[in-house]
């Protein structure tokens, strides 16, 4: 198997991202991890701390280990968004092989130093460990917002993406690139997209030289995707997308037969709708018709 800085190595190479997916509970890691598999791609499954608090931070890196071992497949753990060290820890001694450290709405300075002590803790647990860092405004909140402020974001530069990457010794970078977090009604229904400064993107990989990911991508144009991966993004973050897709599935398993209680005849119904949109962000990331 291969690890995590080695898959991403590759990805790099052939110029494809690797997806990653929040989970919040099993139906969202089976649909994950059955997209994987269609579509034969390595995947990361993400969660945050709200999210490992629902699941259990040892109990979903038990089900990701399993299904690694199980299948021999290449399917990753991140601990998204983690604001503060204790947590950041339990998930590296609990078998993440990477942790979002995300300071971002700490002033620069604070978020280089403890992004940096953090990164020593973490890496004497498990030198393996890749750790991200976040600088910029990319919004909070996986989900429906009233607004977001796509119209004249404040863009991670280059010069600040060099000097944080230099400072910590981050593994990964989290750039502000015109992406947010969430997605509103319009993009919803599938009316208005988020759209990418591609230029920036490209700016901020040659500045810094590693590997960079794109959070916020619900509701972003296939387009802009398309050309951030070519511009040097390597993972990407869908969240929302599945959230709805999962609620959606939900309420027609159960509006199926109104009397139906038995939760796996329920559920699937629910894992098809957030496969579906898995499998599709997929081939789209890894540039298949
Ligand atoms: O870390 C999670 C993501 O960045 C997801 O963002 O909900 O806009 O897809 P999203
Ligand atoms: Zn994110």
């Amino acid at each position: 198997m291969k690890t995590f800085r080695e898959i991403l190595q590759k990805a790099e190479a052939d110029r494809v991202a690797i997806g990653h997916f929040n989970v919040s509970d099993f139906t969202l890691v089976k649909a994950v991890f059955s997209a994987a598999q269609e579509v034969k791609v390595p995947v990361i499954i993400g969660a945050s701390e709200g999210e490992r608090k629902f699941f259990g931070t040892r109990q979903l890196a038990a089900v990701v280990k399993s299904l690694r071992e199980e299948f021999d497949w290449p399917i990753y753990l991140n601990a998204d968004h983690t604001h503060s060290l204790e947590s950041a820890l339990e998930a590296a001694k609990a078998g993440f092989d990477s942790v979002v450290f995300d300071l971002s709405a700490l002033p620069v300075e604070e978020n280089i130093r403890r992004t940096r002590k953090a990164i020593e803790e973490l890496k004497s647990i498990n030198p393996a460990i890749l750790i991200e860092g976040e600088i910029g405004d990319i919004g909070t909140g996986s989900e429906i917002h009233k607004q977001i402020n796509t119209h004249d974001p404040i863009l991670t530069t280059p010069a600040e993406a060099r000097q944080f990457v230099e400072a910590t010794g981050i593994d990964v970078l989290a750039p502000a690139v015109g992406n947010a977090h969430g997605m509103v009604q319009s993009m919803v229904e599938g009316e208005t997209k988020k759209h990418l400064r591609i230029d920036r993107i490209r700016e901020i990989k040659a500045a810094t030289e590693v590997f960079l990911t794109l959070h916020g991508g619900s509701g972003t144009a296939d387009a802009d995707l398309k050309q951030s991966i070519d511009a040097g993004i390597n993972i990407v973050h869908i969240n929302t997308e599945l959230r709805i897709a999962w609620r959606r599935g939900l309420e027609e398993g159960l509006a199926k037969e109104k009397s139906e209680v038995v939760p796996y005849k329920i559920l699937p119904v629910a894992v098809s709708s957030v496969q579906e949109v898995v499998r599709s962000r997929l081939k789209l990331f890894n540039k298949m018709p």
